[in-house]
């Protein structure tokens, strides 16, 4: 009876040319597939200067004076100074001398600039540190400055402070400094003051106090906050292309990025010249933001940490030649790099390994679970690389979880032909990447629908929606992702994880966009896709649940009107999430199937992401931070079937109750 009721409200407000509510079916027979804590995550890459000059909260840039074209790149020096190469730090052995000038009216020193600027706080305290000594043995005075060289003011600094160093053995200094104005683009300076005794001086670092959790060498705090609110379930580090290398010398090396930062390596940064029209000959990578860091900062955003390794082929898109990558047969030093990885991560702190991470400040393990092996690679070539790693690591870490990958397109002859050599080679996970216009991503809705269940498990390991011609961070890309992201959701039993990239930008120092959060030297803002990760992070649930409509999941297929939906359980709460990625705003109803005769569901709240169409090509920015923000909306309903509406151009997120 009900059902012929319904038939003819349907033909009478189609008749009437009334638009007929979509109706979802959301079966609460059983839970569907459990939904893996991993789902969402974040990828870390140092690209767009987002390690130093970023998430790393050092301010000096070229602290160590390893700049390999000019040791005193970002510095400006005055009066008498000597670059010097017999330092304490073998790997990083240049410092700076400095002497007196020879006229009591000159002043030896230095400046330094800062990742485009040295950004300061009024009143917030800054950790200004050296390591120092006067050679020909007694003492000497170093003024330290932060100045505004800009400044109409009778004095340039913001402040001043200064430093004795004695004796002829090198010593680490510090002093805390206060600025008493805010600016985003100070210098450090420093003079060589009292009786210009000649002193040396390595390792020129400032911090601010307050970093994320108050590590020394710590993280830029509004940034961690930023990942930590994503509440992100893995955290994928350290890229990307640099994992690989422009040639394999520069690839990232993990093993040079732990121990004492004073002695971690200058490593080049491939995003220096990979595109000549965003060239910056100032970006290299100090590794002060190493691996000991990225567990850490895993373990305390709550992630479970993936690193990715180098499978000893240098990037693929940069060599053509086969003598650029490692052979077969000398492959064993990076196998071993991963293997000690792993001791690294969780070995006993009497390994080899486990010894250096407890002596870094973290003698538990940090449990990891997962290894990459290989960013982009292709051809035959990569399956052959990473066979004996497979086996290396099969044999001595059966717990470990292995990721391959698919190559660097989300289709196409290499994706054909790598997903079946992963399968033969049992990878658990196979990384796809997928930077896609509009077209791809309102296409692909029910991408995962039909993979095969048997073979790996899938970590779109990059994405995101890069409009033809509005390659930038805008609210209707965005929604894309959020369209697309129903279906990662709906097929939680074989996508494992997923994660937008890149993920930092500096709004001075980007080479590559969209990205999930921009900054300057001073402030941050997140942006519309970090809202739509935010909100898949906080709606996760527990067990995916069945949701079609007129039988089909809802893709944007043809007929679906640009709807794109999913819907999760998580104790007794639903949430259902609809993207309506039209201009047009569309009734539904909630239909709840599977419950018993008496059970009812309860509209409880709503939260939605929504625009209009002035606003789709726009985003939050640094003086607009939040532009875009989900907002809470009400809707109401108890028993079985629920209307509500998804407004144009809007993802929502409605929360019942059974
Ligand atoms: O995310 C930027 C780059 O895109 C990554 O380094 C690489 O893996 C991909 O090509």
């Amino acid at each position: 009876m009900r059902k012929i009721v319904l038939l003819l409200a349907a033909t009478l407000l189609s008749l009437a040319g009334m638009a007929q509510p979509h109706q979802l079916d959301i079966s609460l027979k059983k839970a569907g597939a459990p939904i893996p804590s991993t789902l969402y995550g974040i990828f870390f890459e140092d690209i767009n200067y987002a390690a130093d000059g970023g998430l790393y909260a050092e301010l000096v840039k070229n602290r160590s004076f390893e700049f390999p074209n000019d040791a005193l790149q970002g510095w400006k020096a005055f009066g008498k100074v000597e670059v010097r190469n017999d330092g304490p730090f073998a790997r990083n052995p240049h410092y700076v001398r400095l002497s007196n000038p020879g006229h009591p009216h000159k002043w030896t020193g230095l400046d330094n600039e800062g990742f485009f600027g040295i950004g300061v706080q009024e009143g917030a305290a800054y950790r200004f540190s050296v390591w120092a000594r006067v050679p020909d043995g007694g003492k000497s005075m170093l003024r330290i400055e932060l100045a505004n060289t800009a400044s109409m003011g009778e004095n340039h600094f913001l402040c001043q402070d200064t430093l004795t160093v004695t004796g002829k053995e090198w010593k680490k200094y510090q002093l805390i400094i206060h600025p008493d104005q805010t600016l985003e683009k100070s210098i450090l300076r420093i003079f060589l003051v009292g009786d210009r005794a000649t002193t040396d001086l390595e390792h020129v670092s400032l911090f601010p106090v307050d970093t994320w959790m108050g590590h020394e060498n710590g993280l830029r705090k509004d940034l961690a906050q930023a990942l930590y609110d994503l509440h992100p379930g893995i955290f994928r580090f350290p890229g990307g292309c640099i994992v690989e290398g422009t040639d394999l010398q520069t690839r990232y090396n993990w093993k040079n990025s732990v121990g004492p930062v004073e002695n971690r390596p200058l490593n080049e940064n491939r995003w220096e010249y990979t595109f000549p029209l965003r060239f910056y000959p100032d970006y290299y990578q100090s590794y002060g933001l190493g691996f000991y860091e990225f567990f850490q900062l895993s373990e305390e955003i709550g992630s479970e940490p993936l690193p990715i390794l180098s499978c000893g082929l240098a990037c693929q898109f940069q060599n053509e030649n086969a003598n650029a990558h490692c052979p077969l047969d000398e492959l064993q030093p990076f196998i071993q790099d991963a293997l000690d990885l792993i001791e690294f991560a969780n070995g006993p702190v009497d390994s080899p390994w486990g010894k250096v991470r407890a002596e870094m400040g973290h003698p538990a393990p940090f449990n990891m679970k997962y290894i990459g092996i290989g960013n982009e690679q292709w051809d035959a070539t990569y399956p052959e690389h990473l066979e004996p790693f497979l086996k290396a690591i099969r044999n001595a870490h059966p717990e470990i979880k292995v990721v391959g990958t698919s190559g660097p397109d989300s289709e196409g002859k290499q994706f054909d032909y790598l997903w079946p050599e992963m399968k033969r080679l049992k990878a658990d996970l196979v990384d796809e990447h997928f930077y896609r216009p509009y077209n791809w991503f309102l296409s692909q809705g029910a991408r995962y629908d039909n993979y095969d269940r048997k073979g790996p498990k899938v970590f779109a390991g990059e994405y995101a929606c890069h409009a033809k011609g509005k390659k930038w961070n805008h609210f209707y890309a965005s929604l894309l992702e959020a369209a697309f992201m129903t279906g990662i959701e709906r097929n939680a039993d074989v996508v494992e994880m997923a994660t937008y990239a890149p993920l930092f930008a500096h709004v001075e120092g980007w080479q590559w966009r969209p990205d999930l959060i921009w900054y300057d030297n001073l402030r941050s803002f997140r942006t519309v896709s970090w809202h739509v990760q935010q909100l898949y992070g906080q709606y996760r649930g527990s067990n995916c649940l069945n949701l079609t409509m007129n039988g089909a999941p809802v893709t944007g297929a043809e007929g679906q009107d640009g709807l794109f939906a999913s819907a999760v359980l998580d104790g007794n709460k639903i949430y259902v999430k609809v993207v309506n990625t039209t201009e047009k705003e569309q009734d539904i109803t909630l239909n709840f199937t599977g419950l018993k005769k008496k059970a009812l569901v309860k509209a409880v709240t709503g939260v939605r992401l929504s625009s209009c169409e002035g606003k789709l090509y726009k985003d939050n920015s640094l003086d607009q931070a939040t532009l875009f923000q989900p907002a809470a909306f009400t809707f109401e309903g108890e028993g079985k079937c629920i209307s509500a509406s998804a407004p144009a151009y809007s993802f929502s997120i409605y929360v019942l109750e059974k």
